[in-house]
């Protein structure tokens, strides 16, 4: 990125002579960035950006949101053309390589995808550690790490042959996770993945299917699974990625490093909204209740969030929501849900937050979470799994931008500075003069 800056900023410190000159650095589109690295060592502050809203922590080719346009490019492309025209596993090499693949290419990544969906007999045990009550969100943490005890073939992130091995096994592995982690709380047989399934049509399978009986999955619902992995496939430096980065950039392994993505997905601020949306639309219950909890939201004294609302980049429609919305409808079509009390009711909510004054004050939308809870559920998936399903699709977009990070020579070790409020140098008093 150095040396591509036309532009200068210059930072004048108020009463003394010092000033420091900061390149601006132009992407190919999106604001300008000014280039602090310097700053200390020219006027001896830091920067102040709590939750980083003005920080670009590295250059990415990955993928481009406008926030205030709605816009969503994956390498370029739309996520509109994506979404309907592409597939998951020709957008996850779109992600990983940067071109959308040839035939040949991804049939060859196809099958490097498939080679590796089983997971190690051994780690069917570490599932029988956990409680059958368990979050599938804990059990991906702990299985994820897990990996990384058993790939020592390929942990040397240096190597790219040992990267694109990793990656594939990620790719392949999380969707059998997920599955198995549903299967253990239910109390059923563990699915082995079906290579001749596509992608989503195989999680299906995993997930809904038992062994005693043959099961068909429906093509519309596999494609509607196949469009919520697309659409959920890579967000840019989004808190789970950046901790995705954080991690990798102090050399921790890949596996390692989703785990921690997963991790910080599942917070209800992030991944975990999909879910949280759905609980609240229960405790919501009628559209008569819709007025009382609005004013709940709005009261400042009140944690209480309109779920599925807000995003810190996009301060008009998701443009994800939008695709999500439209999908939600044909599932609920193909499965004969004509009316469902909960979309009617996440309609209606829509509709009066979107004409409130405190919403379109704020610029809050809806975001992708808002209809995938409801898709998710129509198809069967108990709301635990939702924000599971969003790690699924997400490792693709984390893998990349670890493995952009890696391939980064200005990359170094994430390390952020702090204002210290704490108490200056006093000694210490012994416990009797306390
Ligand atoms: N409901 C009610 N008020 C909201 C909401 C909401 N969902 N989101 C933001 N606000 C309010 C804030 O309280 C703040 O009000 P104020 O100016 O009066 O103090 C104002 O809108 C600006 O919000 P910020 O806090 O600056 O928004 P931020 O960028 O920090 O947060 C976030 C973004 C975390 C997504 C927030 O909108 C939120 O919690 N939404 C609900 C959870 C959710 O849906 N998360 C999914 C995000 S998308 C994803 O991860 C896939």
């Amino acid at each position: 990125m150095s040396g591509t800056a036309k532009r200068t900023v210059t930072l004048t410190l108020d009463g003394s002579n010092k000033s420091s000159t900061l390149p601006l650095l132009d992407g190919t589109i999106g604001p300008p960035v000014a280039d602090i690295r310097k700053i200390y060592g020219d006027l001896g502050i830091f920067t102040y950006d709590p939750g980083y809203g003005a920080t670009a922590a590295c250059d990415s080719k990955i993928t481009y949101i406008d926030g205030d346009q709605g816009v969503l490019l994956y390498r370029g492309y739309p996520i509109e053309q994506l979404a309907e025209h592409s597939n998951f596993l020709e957008v996850a090499y779109l992600l990983l390589n940067g071109e959308l693949p040839k035939p040949a290419e991804l049939v060859e990544f196809q099958k490097g995808v498939t080679h590796h969906t089983m997971l190690h007999e051994q780690l069917r045990s570490f599932y029988n550690g956990f409680r059958r009550d368990a979050h599938p969100m804990a059990v991906m943490c702990g299985v994820v790490g897990a990996l990384s005890a058993f790939y020592h073939d390929s942990l040397n992130i240096y190597d790219p042959d040992h990267r694109r091995i990793s990656a594939f096994r990620l790719i392949a592995k999380v969707p059998t996770i997920a599955a198995w982690a549903h299967k253990y709380t239910v109390g059923q047989p563990f699915m082995y993945p079906r290579n001749d399934l596509g992608y989503a049509e195989n999680f299906l399978y995993m997930f809904h299917g038992v062994p005693a009986e043959e099961y068909k999955v429906n093509p519309i619902l596999a494609r509607a699974m196949d469009l919520i992995m697309i659409l959920h496939a890579d967000h840019e430096q989004n808190a789970s990625t950046s901790t995705v980065r954080l991690a990798g950039s102090t050399g921790a392994n890949p596996f390692a490093c989703i785990a921690a993505g997963i991790a910080s997905l599942w917070g209800p601020a992030h991944g975990g909204a999909n879910e949280a949306v759905l609980k609240m639309l229960a405790e919501i219950g009628h559209v008569k209740n819709i007025p009382a909890f609005l004013a709940d939201v709005k009261d400042r004294n009140n944690h209480a969030k309109l779920m599925g609302f807000g995003h810190r980049v996009y301060k008009n429609y998701d443009p994800r929501a939008k695709i999500i919305q439209k999908a939600c409808h044909d599932v609920l079509g193909e499965l004969g849900i004509k009316d469902d009390p909960l979309l009617d009711l996440a309609l209606e909510l829509e509709k009066i937050a979107l004409n409130d004054k405190y919403f379109v004050d704020r610029k809050l939308y809806p975001n992708v979470d808002f209809y995938s809870g409801i898709i998710l559920k129509a198809m069967g998936f108990p709301t635990s799994m939702f924000t599971a399903l969003f790690a699924v699709s997400r490792t693709v977009g984390w893998i990349s931008q670890w493995a952009e990070m890696i391939e980064d020579p200005e990359q170094r070790i994430g390390r952020p500075r702090q204002i210290y409020t704490g108490p200056t140098q006093r000694d210490y008093i012994p416990p009797g003069q306390r």
